[in-house]
C-alpha cells in the first residue's frame, strides 16, 4: 500500500475507527488470547465495550506465534476495514534468550555485543509476533535508588548515546525488509532517568541547559539512528507532565527535531494528568494529550470516550487526529501488515530459533563481558582441582535474569550451582543458601557454615531479588540486605579465601562486601546464562574487562554521584584550600567507593607516553592523542582505554571529565598496543547560556587512562581562525 492508498483509507474511516487506532490495550482484551500476556500496570477498570475492541489499533504484551496469529486472524474479521493490529511488548534485553539487563550491557563498553543482542532479541521475538519493542530505554540516570537505572546504560551521556543507537541498529534494523526486526520505541521522554529522592514516577526538575547539555542526547541519537516511536514519560518536567507537555512533544520533539514517528503514552500516563492535577477529568487529560501530540493511549480509555466529543464541540481540530492516525497507518505500513498481518510470526521458526544454542552463546559471552570485577587479592581464578563451597542465597536461584525478561523462564536458566558443575566434580563443589534475600534461620547459617568449613575457597553469592529493581523497585538504603551481610562475615571469619559475587540491579554501597571479601564481582543479572558466564570468569577462563558505567557510592548520602561533575567555587583538595570552607561532607568522602570506568582484570595494563600530535589545533584541525598500552601480567587480557576530556575555562561551567572516546584493546602477556584517538572541535562543543552548541577557543587537557580517575593527562589550546 502506497501513501496515496493509506490517505484514501483514512478518507474511508469514520471518527469512532480513527479513534480505535490510537488505542492500545494489554492481552487480556483480545478474543483469541490464551493468556494474560505482560501485565506491566495496573489493570484499572476502563470505560470500553466489545465495539471499541474491534476498532482498537495496537496490543499490548501478546507473543508466541500461536496466540498472536490467533488474535490478528479474529481482529481482521471482525474489523470493518481490515486494518491489522499492531504487537507491541517489552523486549528489553531479550526475549526467551535473556542477555543481561542493559546497566549490564553498558558495563562491556562492546557496542557491537550491544547490537548483536537487540538482534537477536528482535528475531525472536518477530517470530513470536512482536511487531514493536518498548526499547531501547535511554533514560540517563545519576540515581542507584531508582528501580530502572538497571534498565539503562548508566551515568555517561557519551556512551548511552553509543549504546542507543546499537540497540536501535540491533532491534531494528532495515525493518521494511526484514521481517526478523521489530520497530524500536525509544523511551521515556524525557528525563525520566532523574527523579527527586530516586523515586519511581516523582517531579523532575532540570534547567533547559542540563537537558539538552546530559538528557537529551541519547534520545536523539536514538531517533537518528531512526527509532520508528517514542514513548512518554511518567514524570513531570520542570512542572508539566510529559504526557500532556505540548512544548516538549509538539515543540522539542516534531517540531525541532522532525521526529514524525508515532509517539505513544506510558501505561496510564494520559490518565493520570488527573492526579497529576493538570486535567480536571478525562475528557481534559485526552484534549491535553492530544494537543501534546501524543498518537497512542496506552492502557486507559480517555481517547476512546472523548476525542470524538472533543472534535465535535471545537475544543479538538479533526486533522490532529488525522495525523496521528496516519502516522499509526504509516508504521503498519513499513512492516508491511497490510500485505501479510502475521509478518515474521511462525511457530516453526520459533522452534528453529528461540534459545538455539548460538543465542545462548552470545548471551553467555556478553555475561562475561559484562561483569565487573572490583576487588582481586590474589583469591581469582580459582583453581579447578581445589574443594569450593558455594554459599548464599545466589548460589542456586534461577532470579538472575533482572526486571523486564517476562518471556524468560527459570527452567531455561543457568544457575551459579550448575555454572560451577562444569568446572568442578560432584564431590569438589558444596552448596548452601545460607539465608534467603532478606530473611534467614540459624539452622540455615550452620549448615552453611559447615560447608564452608570443608572447602578450600568459598565464593559467596549476594544480591537483591528481581523485584528490589525495576519499574517502581526504588530502595533508599543500597546495601545487600542485612541477613546477607551477616552470612558473608560469618563466613569470612572462617579465615579462608572469600570470594562475593552480586546479583542486583543498581550501584549499591559495597562496603561491608568489600571489607569481608577477598575478591569481589559485581555480576548484575546477567541473563539465562549466567551461572555458566561467571563460572567462566571464577574459573578462569575468561579473562574479566569489564568496567563500570555508573560510579558505585561510597554511601547513599553521596547520591546522586556521576564523574563529570562540576569543580564547584570551593574544590576540596586545591592547593589553597582551607580546612572548612570546602565543598565535602564531613563524615564521608566526596569520592565514591569505586568510580565510573572502573574494573580491574586478571592481568594488569600499564599506561605511558601519553602525547598529543599538536599542543595548539585551529577548529577545522584534529588532534591526535596517542597511548602506549602494555599488559604486564600474566594472562592474556583485554583492556577498556578512556579517553576524557576537561575545558578548563567555559562561557558555562565544564565538568571535570567528560569521556569522549574509547577503545578495548586485546594483549597478550608482555605484549604492548599505541593507541591513537582523533578529536575534532565538534567534541569540544556543549550548551551555552544562550543554547547555543559550539566550542570556545582556549586550553582543553586530555586525560587517558584506565578509568575516570586513574589517568594521565597533557594539555593543548583550541585556537579561532
Ligand atoms: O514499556 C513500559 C514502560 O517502560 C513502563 N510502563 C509500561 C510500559 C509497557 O509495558
Amino acid at each position: 500500500m502506497g501513501e496515496q492508498q493509506l490517505k484514501n483509507l483514512l478518507n474511508q474511516m469514520t471518527v469512532e475507527e480513527k479513534v480505535g487506532q490510537l488505542v492500545q490495550l494489554a492481552t487480556p482484551f483480545f478474543k483469541g488470547a490464551s493468556d494474560r500476556g505482560e501485565i506491566t500496570g495496573p489493570m484499572v477498570h476502563m470505560n470500553i465495550d466489545e465495539e471499541d475492541i474491534k476498532r482498537t489499533g495496537s496490543v499490548l504484551g501478546a507473543s508466541g506465534a500461536k496466540e498472536t496469529i490467533n488474535i490478528q486472524k479474529v481482529h481482521m474479521e471482525e474489523n470493518r476495514l481490515g486494518i491489522p493490529l499492531l504487537f507491541m511488548s517489552d523486549i528489553v534485553h531479550g526475549f526467551k534468550t535473556i542477555f543481561p539487563v542493559p546497566l549490564a550491557i553498558g558495563c562491556s563498553w562492546d557496542l557491537d555485543l550491544a547490537e548483536k543482542s537487540a538482534s537477536i532479541a528482535a528475531r525472536e521475538a518477530a517470530v513470536a509476533g512482536v511487531h514493536v519493542t518498548f526499547a531501547p530505554m535511554v533514560d540517563l540516570s545519576r540515581e542507584p535508588r531508582w528501580g530502572r537505572v538497571m534498565e539503562g546504560t548508566g551515568e555517561d551521556t557519551f556512551l548511552n548515546s553509543q549504546f542507543a543507537r546499537s540497540f536501535v541498529r540491533g532491534f531494528q534494523g532495515d525493518l521494511e525488509n526484514d521481517p526478523y526486526k521489530v520497530a524500536s520505541c525509544v523511551k521515556h521522554f524525557a528525563a525520566y532517568g532523574a527523579p527527586e529522592g530516586g523515586r519511581d514516577y516523582n517531579t523532575v526538575d532540570m534547567s533547559e541547559w542540563q537537558l539538552r547539555e546530559n538528557y537529551l542526547p541519547a534520545y536523539k541519537a536514538a531517533l537518528d539512528e531512526g527509532a520508528q516511536m517514542v514513548m512518554t514519560a511518567f514524570n513531570i518536567l520542570n512542572g508539566m507532565p510529559s504526557t500532556g507537555n505540548e512544548p516538549l512533544m509538539r515543540g522539542l520533539l516534531r517540531d525541532e527535531w522532525n521526529f514524525d514517528g508515532v509517539l505513544i503514552s506510558d501505561w496510564g500516563a494520559v490518565k493520570e494528568l488527573i492526579p497529576h492535577g493538570v486535567a480536571e477529568n478525562e475528557k481534559q487529560a485526552a484534549e491535553k494529550a492530544m494537543k501534546a501530540g501524543v498518537d497512542i493511549e496506552m492502557m486507559t480509555s480517555c481517547y476512546v470516550n472523548h476525542v470524538e466529543d472533543l472534535i465535535e464541540e471545537g475544543t479538538l481540530e479533526e486533522n490532529i487526529l488525522d495525523e496521528a492516525v496516519l502516522r499509526i497507518l504509516q508504521l503498519k505500513q513499513k512492516l508491511g501488515l497490510f500485505d501479510n498481518p502475521y509478518r515474521g510470526a511462525s511457530e516453526k521458526e520459533e522452534e528453529a530459533y528461540i534459545l538455539s544454542p548460538e543465542n545462548r552463546k552470545a548471551s553467555r559471552e556478553l555475561a562475561s563481558k559484562s561483569m565487573v570485577l572490583l576487588k582481586n587479592e590474589g583469591t581469582l581464578p580459582l583453581q579447578k582441582d581445589q574443594k569450593v563451597a558455594l554459599i548464599g542465597p545466589f548460589a542456586d536461584n534461577t532470579d538472575i535474569l533482572g526486571p523486564w525478561s517476562w518471556g524468560g523462564s527459570a527452567e531455561d536458566t543457568v544457575t551459579v550451582a550448575s555454572g560451577f558443575s562444569q568446572y568442578l566434580n560432584e564431590d569438589q563443589l558444596l552448596t548452601s543458601a545460607g539465608c534467603g534475600i532478606e530473611t534467614g534461620t540459624n539452622e540455615q547459617l550452620e549448615v552453611a557454615l559447615e560447608k564452608a568449613a570443608q572447602a578450600e575457597a568459598i565464593v559467596v553469592a549476594l544480591g537483591e531479588h528481581s523485584d528490589m529493581s525495576g519499574e517502581a523497585g526504588c530502595r533508599a538504603d543500597i546495601r545487600i540486605p542485612e541477613v546477607q551481610l551477616e552470612l558473608l562475615k560469618q563466613i569470612k571469619s572462617l579465615g579462608k579465601p572469600v570470594t562475593a559475587v552480586l546479583f542486583n540491579g543498581r550501584p549499591l554501597d559495597l562496603r561491608e562486601v568489600i571489607e569481608n571479601a577477598d575478591a569481589v564481582i559485581e555480576a548484575w543479572y546477567p541473563g539465562t546464562e549466567g551461572g555458566n558466564a561467571l563460572a567462566d570468569i571464577l574459573f578462569g577462563e575468561v579473562n574479566p574487562s569489564a568496567k563500570l558505567t555508573m560510579s558505585m557510592p561510597y554511601s547513599v548520602g553521596q547520591v546522586p554521584i556521576y564523574y563529570n561533575r562540576y569543580n564547584t567555587g570551593r574544590p576540596k583538595g586545591a592547593p589553597d584550600a582551607q580546612e572548612r570552607y570546602v565543598s565535602q561532607y564531613l563524615d564521608i568522602p566526596n569520592e565514591p567507593l569505586f568510580p565510573f570506568g572502573f574494573g580491574l582484570s586478571y592481568t594488569r595494563f600499564e599506561y605511558e607516553g601519553l602525547t598529543l600530535s599538536s599542543k595548539r589545533i585551529q577548529q577545522d584541525e584534529s588532534l591526535t592523542v596517542s597511548v602506549k598500552v602494555t599488559n604486564t601480567g600474566d594472562y592474556a587480557g583485554e583492556e577498556i582505554v578512556q579517553l576524557y576530556v576537561r575545558d578548563l575555562v567555559g562561557e558555562v561551567v565544564r565538568p571535570l571529565k567528560e569521556l569522549k572516546h574509547f577503545e578495548k584493546v586485546y594483549l597478550l602477556p608482555g605484549e604492548k598496543k599505541v593507541v591513537q584517538f582523533t578529536l575534532t572541535e565538534e567534541q569540544l562543543r556543549y550548551y551555552h547560556a544562550n543554547m547555543e552548541h559550539k566550542s570556545d577557543a582556549g586550553e582543553f587537557e586530555v586525560f587517558v587512562g584506565s578509568n575516570s580517575r586513574d589517568t594521565k593527562s597533557e594539555r593543548f589550546r583550541l585556537d579561532r581562525k
